[in-house]
C-alpha cells in the first residue's frame, strides 16, 4: 500500500497538531453553545475522531454518508445522500466536519440542505482544502490545510475504496489511476 504513494503531503505528526489547533479554536468559538458536529461518512472517520477529542466541550454527533465521486478521481457533481442524518438539525449550530473540500459540489449542497432544514447556524471544518479544485465558490469557515491540485489519499480519502487506513495523506501514484 504505502509503495503506492508518491509522497506524503500531510504527515500523522502535522495531522495531530492540526487538531490540536483547530480544538482549541472550535472550543472558544463554541463554548457558550452546544454544537452538532455532523459528519459526512466516509471519508471523515478518522478526522472527526482526532478532533472531536480536542474539543473540550459537550456537543452532540451525527453522521450522514454522502457521495459524489463513486469511487473515481473526478466528481460527478452528482451529490447522492446514501444515508440521512436520525436527529433533527432544526435550531442547532451545525458544524459540518469533512476530510476535504475540492469542487465544493458536496459541501455547497449539503450547506443549502441543512439551511433549508431550519438549521440555527452552519459552519464547516475541513481537514484539508484544495481551492483550485472549486466548480462552486466556497470558503470553508475551519480550514486545516490548503493543499495544491494533486489526487491524495490516507487518513480516509480513498481510491475505489482503498487507503482510507493510512495514517498521513499522500499524493497517489499517477500509475495507480490511469492503469485501471
Ligand atoms: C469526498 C470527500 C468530500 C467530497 C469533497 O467524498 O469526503 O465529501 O469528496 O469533494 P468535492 O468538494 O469535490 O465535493 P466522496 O464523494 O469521495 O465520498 P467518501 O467520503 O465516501 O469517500
Amino acid at each position: 500500500m504505502h509503495s503506492d504513494i508518491a509522497k506524503v503531503l500531510v504527515s500523522k505528526e502535522e495531522i495531530d497538531q492540526i487538531c490540536k489547533t483547530l480544538g482549541v479554536q472550535l472550543t472558544k468559538d463554541y463554548e457558550h453553545k452546544k454544537p452538532l458536529l455532523v459528519g459526512l461518512l466516509k471519508g471523515c472517520i478518522p478526522f472527526i475522531s482526532d478532533l472531536a477529542r480536542q474539543i473540550d466541550l459537550k456537543f452532540d454527533i451525527a453522521y450522514m454518508s454522502v457521495s459524489s465521486y463513486h469511487g473515481g478521481i473526478a466528481s460527478s457533481g452528482d451529490v447522492k445522500i446514501k444515508m440521512d442524518l436520525d436527529i433533527s438539525i432544526k435550531d442547532r449550530d451545525v458544524l459540518i466536519v469533512e476530510d476535504i473540500v475540492d469542487t465544493a459540489n458536496t459541501i455547497v449542497t449539503i450547506v443549502e440542505l441543512f439551511k433549508h432544514r431550519g438549521a440555527k447556524s452552519v459552519k464547516m471544518v475541513t481537514l484539508l482544502d484544495k481551492p483550485e479544485g472549486r466548480l462552486r465558490p466556497f470558503q470553508p469557515e475551519y480550514v486545516g490545510k490548503v493543499i495544491p491540485k494533486e489526487f491524495v489519499v490516507g487518513y480516509g480519502l480513498d481510491y475505489n475504496e482503498y487507503y482510507r487506513n493510512l495514517p498521513y495523506v499522500g499524493v497517489l501514484k499517477p500509475e495507480i489511476y490511469n492503469n485501471q
